[in-house]
C-alpha cells in the first residue's frame, strides 16, 4: 500500500545517511514531499538527487540542530517549497560511549545539546507551522538507551532519557491542539554510526537482543511512518519500541 504520506510535508533532520536516510526513503515513496536536513551537504545533496531522478519531491537543506537561525531557515524551507509543513522527525544525534568518569563537560555539553535541545529547538520552531496544517505530527527518535541504563554511553542515555520526557511534555501539550508528538526507541540498528565497532563488541551488542539479529534502518522507518501517518490518528505521547526484544528482560 503505497501513498500512506500523501499530502504530509515533512522535515527529517539526519536525513542524508543511516536511520535517517531509511525514513527519508520509506516517506518519500509513501507520497510523502520530503526537507532532507543535514550537516552533511554533499551525503544529503546525494540523497535527494536519487529521490527526484526516482519522482519523489524532495529538497536538501543544511541544518544543525542546535542552531535557532538554521532552523527558523530549515521550517522556510519546507513552506517555501511545498506550501506547509505537516511532519517533523527529530532523528539527528550524536554518540558517545564513555562512562561518568569519561565524559569530559565537552562531550556531556555536544551530546547533551544535538540530542536533546536540537529536538527541543525543532519543536519550537515547526510548531506554529505543524498546528497551522491543522494534523500534525511529530516522530522524535529516541533510543532503548532513553529507557534502560548501561556502564557507558552516560552522556547519550541522559540526553535519550530526558527526550522521552520532552516527548511526553510536548505531546500533552499539544493534545488538543492538532498535532500528536509520538518516539520511536530503535535497538542495535546496522548503520554507519555503528561501523566502528569491533566485531567482539558487535558480538557483546547481538548477545542481549533475543532476535539475534541487528535491526535495518527499514525496520526503525516502518514504525516512524505509523506515527506519521493519519493511521495514528488516536495515539500521542506513544513509545514504540523496536529492538527485537532487547528491552523485554
Ligand atoms: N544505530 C543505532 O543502533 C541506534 C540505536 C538507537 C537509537 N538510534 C538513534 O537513531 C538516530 C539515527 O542514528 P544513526 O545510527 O542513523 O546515526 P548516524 O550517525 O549514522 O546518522 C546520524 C545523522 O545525524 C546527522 N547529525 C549529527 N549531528 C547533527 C547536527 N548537529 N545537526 C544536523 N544533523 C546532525 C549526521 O550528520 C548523520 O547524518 C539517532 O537519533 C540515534 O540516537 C540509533
Amino acid at each position: 500500500m503505497a501513498g500512506r504520506l500523501e499530502g504530509k510535508v515533512s522535515i527529517v533532520t539526519g536525513g542524508a545517511r543511516g536511520l535517517g536516510e531509511g525514513i527519508v526513503k520509506l516517506f518519500a515513496a509513501e507520497g510523502a514531499a520530503i526537507v532532507v536536513a543535514d550537516v552533511l551537504q554533499a551525503e544529503g545533496e546525494a540523497v535527494v538527487s536519487r529521490l527526484r531522478s526516482e519522482g519523489a519531491r524532495a529538497v536538501f537543506q543544511k541544518l544543525d540542530v542546535t542552531n535557532e537561525a538554521d532552523w527558523s531557515a530549515c521550517v522556510s524551507k519546507a513552506v517555501s517549497e511545498y506550501g506547509k509543513l505537516t511532519t517533523l522527525v527529530n532523528n539527528a544525534a550524536v554518540f558517545n560511549a564513555s562512562g561518568l568518569e569519561g565524559t569530559a563537560l565537552s562531550d556531556w555539553n555536544k551530546v547533551i545539546t544535538v540530542n536533546l535541545t536540537g529536538p527541543y529547538l525543532g519543536m519550537r520552531t515547526a510548531m506554529p507551522e505543524l498546528t497551522r496544517s491543522g494534523n500534525g505530527a511529530v516522530v522524535n527518535i529516541c533510543s532503548l538507551y532513553g529507557m534502560i541504563g548501561t556502564t557507558g554511553f552516560t552522556a547519550y542515555h541522559s540526553s535519550k532519557g530526558g527526550l522521552r520526557m520532552l516527548n511526553k511534555a510536548v505531546a500533552l501539550e499539544y493534545a488538543k491542539r492538532g498535532v500528536r508528538v509520538n518516539a520511536v526507541f530503535p535497538g542495535n540498528t546496522r548503520t554507519p554510526a555503528m561501523d566502528n565497532l569491533t566485531d567482539e563488541e558487535n558480538a557483546a551488542v547481538l548477545a542481549l537482543v533475543p532476535m539475534g539479529f541487528s535491526g535495518e534502518p527499514l525496520d526503525m522507518a516502518y514504525g516512524a511512518l505509523y506515527l506519521a501517518s493519519d493511521e495514528a490518528r488516536y495515539v500521542t505521547g506513544s513509545e514504540l519500541v523496536i529492538d527485537g526484544g532487547w528491552s523485554i528482560p
